[in-house]
């Protein structure tokens, strides 16, 4: 068993990535939110908000003072916003509770806001060397393709299983455990792909189980499929020249806490509450997109409405909790990307 822990480490050392922004520290704020970016999100699109969130957030206790809706505002672009709130309530969670020091072992940081088993592991693991494994969506296909695992995922215990496996391949040595655990990250993400794992270049192809039967493709075994689902909003984009008109989101669900166009189930809708503005209105049909999330195809149809904010009065007053926002300042405040790319570039 020692014999894939021991080729994954050197295989790390020599071919696995070095240079991430969030390699060459131990400092575990850095780790955790580079950890909770990387959750759905690719390495690509994080590069981007690491470091400018750093800047405005050296530190947890920075972090924790801040107002949510700034986090939010950093935040926005990179998707499942429920994310960035989990992380604000980690951040005070660690001040309040842990003197703004991140509990080293991962079975107590798993306990906190957002921090899952995987995450707590990935955390412990390149921080202290805590002999933990990590278990993610790219971790799980390179783990059962090695070990031939047929249980399938769909099911708890087959999931307790794997991690049960997980952990009795972990290096024997603690100081392995930042390369090892960053190697189960780089042959997922870099070889072991999803449709087409690069066996010819892997470090494990001479003690992979699934590349001995040539049945790569098979893993991991999971019946139950994300079902997708569709949904259709027609947005009415309220402007004068100067400002946009937005409604906050909820505090749950998808967008929470983001500024959003107020949003109508169908165009008639719309156009009723658009006939209380005075004069002559017209409501411009613009082109719509398709809004991809992982369970969800989100159909958008955006409607501008030219206005002065004098008109516009009583229908804002019937649309409900909004304000209006300069156009200068659309680029403080967290919006939806579909919105900032729309509202932004014109
Ligand atoms: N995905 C999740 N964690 C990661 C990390 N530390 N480096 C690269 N990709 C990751």
């Amino acid at each position: 068993m020692s014999q894939l822990s021991d080729t994954l480490v050197a295989w790390q050392r020599t071919h696995g990535r070095h240079a991430l922004p969030w390699q060459n520290t131990r400092d575990p704020y850095r780790v955790w939110l580079s950890e909770i970016m990387l959750q759905q999100t690719q390495v690509a699109a994080v590069l981007r908000y690491y470091a400018r969130f750093l800047e405005r957030f050296p530190d947890v206790a920075t972090l924790a003072a801040a107002p949510l809706d700034d986090v939010l505002a950093l935040w926005s672009g990179l998707g499942y916003y429920s994310r960035a709130r989990n992380l604000h309530r980690c951040a005070q969670t660690v001040v309040a509770q842990y003197g703004g020091v991140f509990p080293p072992s991962a079975a107590v940081l798993a306990e906190l806001p957002g921090i899952g088993r995987s995450t707590a592991a990935a955390i412990a693991a390149f921080c202290h060397d805590e002999r933990v494994s990590i278990l993610d969506g790219n971790v799980k296909r390179v783990l059962t393709r090695a070990l031939a695992f047929d249980g399938d995922l769909a099911q708890p215990a087959q999931e307790r299983l794997l991690w049960q496996q997980a952990t009795a391949l972990l290096p024997a040595d603690r100081t392995d455990m930042p390369a090892y655990t960053q190697g189960l990250m780089d042959l997922g993400a870099t070889v072991c792909g999803l449709r087409r794992p690069d066996c010819l270049i892997c470090p494990l192809a001479g003690l992979c189980a699934a590349r001995a039967s040539g049945r790569t493709g098979d893993y991991p075994v999971r019946t139950r499929k994300l079902k997708r689902s569709r949904r259709e909003n027609w947005c009415l984009w309220l402007r004068t020249p100067d400002a946009v008109w937005l409604q906050q989101r909820p505090d749950s669900g998808l967008w929470a806490g983001l500024w959003a166009l107020p949003m109508f189930d169908d165009l008639a809708l719309l156009k009723a509450r658009t006939a209380t503005v005075a004069g002559a209105v017209h409501v411009a049909e613009l082109p719509g997109f398709v809004h991809v999330l992982t369970h969800l195809d989100w159909a958008l149809h955006p409607c501008r409405l030219d206005v002065n904010m004098a008109d516009a009065a009583p229908l804002v007053a019937a649309l409900g909790a909004g304000r209006w926002w300069p156009l200068d300042q659309l680029d403080t405040i967290g919006l939806p990307a579909p919105f900032s790319r729309l509202l932004l570039s014109r």
